[in-house]
């Protein structure tokens, strides 16, 4: 058995010598293909004798798995898997896994790590605001969603949440007000956090219509996925209000004209840094290694996102 780990944007080591003590007590062998610049070189890596793929945010297609006839598992280590073709793993008879919830706390930290930065101006020496007593409404309320209102608990903010998935007791038991419609979510939290995740449903979801309703002050942040935003919108309510603020993990596709535009306003991070933290590697790494042995052993498909 083969584990190719594959990740454009490495693990931290630490996770890296996780993942093997596990995949080699199971007898696997492990194949590591780092900070790749070059689809040929995950081709290339994977072709031949590949039995399992982890990845992180790498694109995965009918490309890669025409190139690794012996692939029967992707595991992406993280919650998001808009990066992997679904339809063409199932057609290669290949399973698709994510490991959700391993790296939630580490993106919702970073929330509060962006909304206080933006709150206090970036630390430009400026007079800012404070998080406690103001209104934050979550947009999704999953893994990180929950940790988000953790978290919020203790910078005493008022929470509520939109959630269709998500029955109202189990935000209500989190202290969380539900909010039914995202027009009322928008128009109501001075702080909106975004953890929906990017399908043909909500790419290009987020644009003027709810931004520029957002109360004096607004604060949108987006540790999501940059697709789910209409670009174009977000940048009429930026235009129009100039009390408002985005900050977003990662970059949306016009940053640079983002931020000739709105210097002060916005803010991106250069790579996404949501689940790059030590423990999060080492949580998200070591159950992606964990599924791929245990399906590759035992056909364990508990947590499989595509059809067969
Ligand atoms: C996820 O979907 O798990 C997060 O966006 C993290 O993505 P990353 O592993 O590419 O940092």
């Amino acid at each position: 058995m083969k584990i190719l780990i594959a990740t454009e944007k490495p693990f931290a080591p630490v996770a890296i010598e996780g993942m093997k003590k596990v995949i080699e007590e199971a007898g696997a062998e492990m194949a590591l293909l780092e900070k790749y610049t070059s689809r040929q070189e995950l081709l290339d890596a994977v072709a031949a004798d590949v039995d399992a793929l982890i990845i992180r945010s790498d694109k995965v297609d009918a490309e890669v798995m025409a190139a690794a006839p012996k692939l029967k598992i992707v595991v992406r280590a993280g919650a998001g898997y808009d990066n992997v073709d679904l339809e063409a793993a199932t057609a290669a008879g290949v399973s698709v896994q994510n490991t959700p919830g391993q790296n939630s706390n580490a993106v919702a930290e970073l929330v509060f790590g962006l909304a206080v930065f933006m709150a206090r101006n970036m630390f430009n020496g400026t007079s800012g605001w404070e998080l406690k007593g103001k209104t934050l409404g979550i947009q999704a309320f999953g893994q990180v969603g929950r940790n988000v209102a953790r978290i919020a608990r203790g910078y005493e903010m008022n929470v509520s949440a939109l959630d269709p998935y998500c029955p109202d007791d189990v935000m209500l038991e989190a202290g969380v007000s539900p909010v039914h419609n995202v027009e009322e979510l928008y128009a109501t939290n001075r702080v909106v956090s975004i953890h929906i995740p990017a399908t043909a449903e909500t790419r290009g979801s987020i644009g003027y219509d709810l931004v520029s309703t957002m109360p004096k002050g607004g604060l949108l942040i987006n540790t999501a996925r940059k697709e789910v935003i209409d670009e174009e919108g977000l940048m009429k309510a930026l235009e129009e209000r100039a009390d408002l603020k985005y900050a977003a993990d990662v970059a949306p596709a016009r940053a640079a004209e983002f931020e000739e535009k709105f210097p002060g306003r916005v803010f991106f991070t250069p790579k996404k840094m949501g689940a790059q933290t030590a423990e999060a590697n080492i949580n998200a790494g070591i159950a992606a290694a964990r599924q791929a042995i245990d399906f590759l052993t035992t056909g364990a498909d508990r947590f499989r996102v595509n059809k067969k």
